[in-house]
């Protein structure tokens, strides 16, 4: 069934078996034309940017996720469902819930915790909890280490509301879910992964601070974020 209803390509195989989700296009662009060789733009629709390209010769696609759960839940679907993507890595900003964590620091998500009710929904998933795939995860450590660039692994909040009534909540999903970090996203991938038999991953790069308030702006974070992006551009195949 391709097209689908999301994703305009007509062939499948332009699409590589890895594809990296940040969750803006600009930033998918951005990666594009900044890292990939032999460029071809997959998706237009609704500036959802996808691009397949090469990188140090090897094979890889990129592709925005919009922002939150539903929106990462339509693409990873059909990328994974659809057209025959077997590996998604998304690479995404994240609010730090603990002053231990700086800006720009990159996580490597082990599970997402999340109160949303997309894998319920989904398939009737009972736990708030899912992990990442272990054998991205490894593969994604290796090239950190190898490329020096450190990587926290922490479990992380993925939340359905970005401005909450009460701020202060932040403190509880810390302390009791021991989430490092929030982002907005990662719960929804996992679980698309887990029902359709493929492999997620995430890293992400801390964007603010809640416990300090320190902040970047949307510039700085366009250059600083390419650590995460060096580290997920070698699972290209
Ligand atoms: N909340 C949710 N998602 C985020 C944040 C945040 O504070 N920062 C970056 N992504």
């Amino acid at each position: 069934m391709i097209p689908t209803a999301h994703i305009e390509v007509k062939e499948q195989e332009i699409i590589a078996k890895t594809v990296l989700m940040p969750g803006d296009p600009l930033r998918a662009k951005f990666i594009a034309e900044t890292f990939l060789e032999n460029v071809t733009k997959f998706n237009n629709v609704r500036n959802m940017f996808g691009y397949t390209g090469t990188y140090k010769g090897r094979k890889i696609s990129v592709m925005a996720s919009g922002m939150g759960m539903p929106s990462i839940g339509i693409y990873s679907y059909e990328l994974f469902n659809f057209y025959g993507v077997e590996n998604i890595v998304r690479i995404g900003s994240c609010g730090a819930y603990t002053s231990s964590l700086n800006l720009y620091d990159v996580i490597l998500c082990t599970h997402a915790w999340s109160e949303s009710s997309y894998a319920k929904v989904q398939n009737g998933y009972k736990s708030d909890t899912i992990a990442a795939s272990p054998e991205l995860n490894d593969k994604l450590e290796i090239i950190a280490k190898d490329l020096g660039i450190k990587i926290h692994k922490n479990i992380i909040h993925s939340a359905d509301v970005f401005y909450r009534e009460n701020f202060e909540e932040y403190k509880d999903i810390y302390e009791k879910h021991g989430c490092t970090c929030v982002e907005m996203e990662s719960f929804a991938l996992f679980h698309n992964a887990n029902v359709l038999g493929k492999k997620a991953a995430c890293l992400l790069t801390v964007s603010d601070n809640l416990a300090t308030h320190e902040l970047t702006t949307s510039e700085e974070r366009q250059n600083a974020f390419t650590n995460m992006m060096k580290i997920a551009l070698e699972m290209a195949e």
